[in-house]
């Protein structure tokens, strides 16, 4: 298990701490026959998006990450090495019930190897609250633009 925490003072830097797990995650890190899930948890405004627009950068792609309001999920394809891989960015804030929940619980997102998705709001997907994932917990600090960031491995 690998815990580390990180303070930012800008939405700058916090999008710069995305990009740097992005060009990890480029690489090819961590090895899995699954998806890779990287859980976001914070309150609203936080910075959850801010981060996963870093992640977007990282990998290399070239699309514009935005809150996906009135959709629970958006994929953005890119290629690594003539290979075709997708981000999947889950917001399931609107999520209200396990039906809704249950829709998203789809095993073809998670268990494909050429899918890294990032889920805002983890809490609110029961298949997804727990499990192997990276962990990222956005804390609000005392001032207006602080912000502490926690990243770590779960099991
Ligand atoms: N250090 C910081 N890191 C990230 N964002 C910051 C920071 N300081 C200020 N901000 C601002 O806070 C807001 C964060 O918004 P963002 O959409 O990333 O939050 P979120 O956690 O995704 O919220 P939601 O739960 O509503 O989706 C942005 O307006 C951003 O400019
Ligand atoms: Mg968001």
């Amino acid at each position: 298990m690998f815990k580390i925490r990180f303070a930012s003072g800008s939405a700058g830097k916090t999008r710069k701490l995305g990009e740097a797990l992005g060009a990890e995650l480029r690489k090819g890190f961590p090895k899995s026959r699954r998806g890779i899930i990287i859980r976001l948890k914070g309150n609203l405004g936080s910075g959850k998006t801010t981060f996963i627009q870093g992640i977007a950068r990282g990998l290399g792609l070239r699309h514009r990450i935005v809150s996906p309001t009135f959709l629970l999920m958006r994929v953005y394809p890119f290629t690594k090495q003539g290979r075709s891989k997708k981000l999947l960015h889950i917001d399931a804030y609107r999520i209200a019930t396990k039906k809704d929940a249950a829709i998203l619980e789809n095993k073809k997102f998670f268990e494909n190897p050429l899918h890294i998705i990032v889920v805002e709001w983890p809490e609110r997907i029961p298949a997804l609250v727990r499990g192997p994932a990276i962990q990222i917990n956005f804390l609000h600090g005392a001032r207006e633009n602080e912000r502490s960031i926690i990243i770590q491995t779960k099991p």
